[in-house]
């Protein structure tokens, strides 16, 4: 992703005093391929004055940001109990069979990359997953190739 533009996020954000977390889910959000780049990594450091430790750090602790170039679309399945209870394992099995990919994979034609996540603040409609910014609850599996096909 450009430095230029990477470098007025984080001007528009504050500057050196913005928020790294939202520096990085935004320069992720812009990113073609989802992910913060070493580039990406250098130029935040250095323009908002830290280390890349920091940044790297930062990247590594919140599952919402990837150090790896991820799928156009990201589904991300929520492991927590309550959709644990309610079927997750049998949904997730599904896609992994539907995607070929396991969890943390991309699929080959970089459509999907399959992510679990901790909760997705829809617990009253377990199982949930979301894609990009779509949740979808009550989830069966025989519902899954529909799901899917509209983002292809
Ligand atoms: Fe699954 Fe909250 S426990 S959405």
């Amino acid at each position: 992703m450009d430095s230029k533009r990477i470098e007025k996020i984080i001007d528009e954000m504050g500057g050196k005093d913005s928020p790294l977390l939202q520096v990085l889910l935004a320069v992720q959000d812009e990113s073609p391929n989802h992910y913060i780049s070493e580039e990406s990594v250098g130029t935040i450091a250095k323009h908002m004055g830290i280390t890349r430790g920091r940044v790297y750090s930062t990247s590594s602790f919140y599952s919402e940001i990837s150090l790896k170039p991820r799928g156009r679309n990201i589904i991300r399945i929520c492991t927590n109990a309550p959709c644990e209870n309610a079927g997750k394992l049998q949904v997730q099995n599904a896609l992994k069979d539907l995607l070929n990919i396991d969890i943390g994979e991309t699929t080959e034609d970089q459509l999907f990359t399959l992510e679990s996540v901790n909760c997705l603040g829809s617990c009253y409609m377990t199982p949930a997953l979301k894609i990009n910014e779509t949740i979808f609850g009550n989830v069966k599996k025989e519902e899954l190739p529909q799901i899917i096909g509209r983002f292809k």
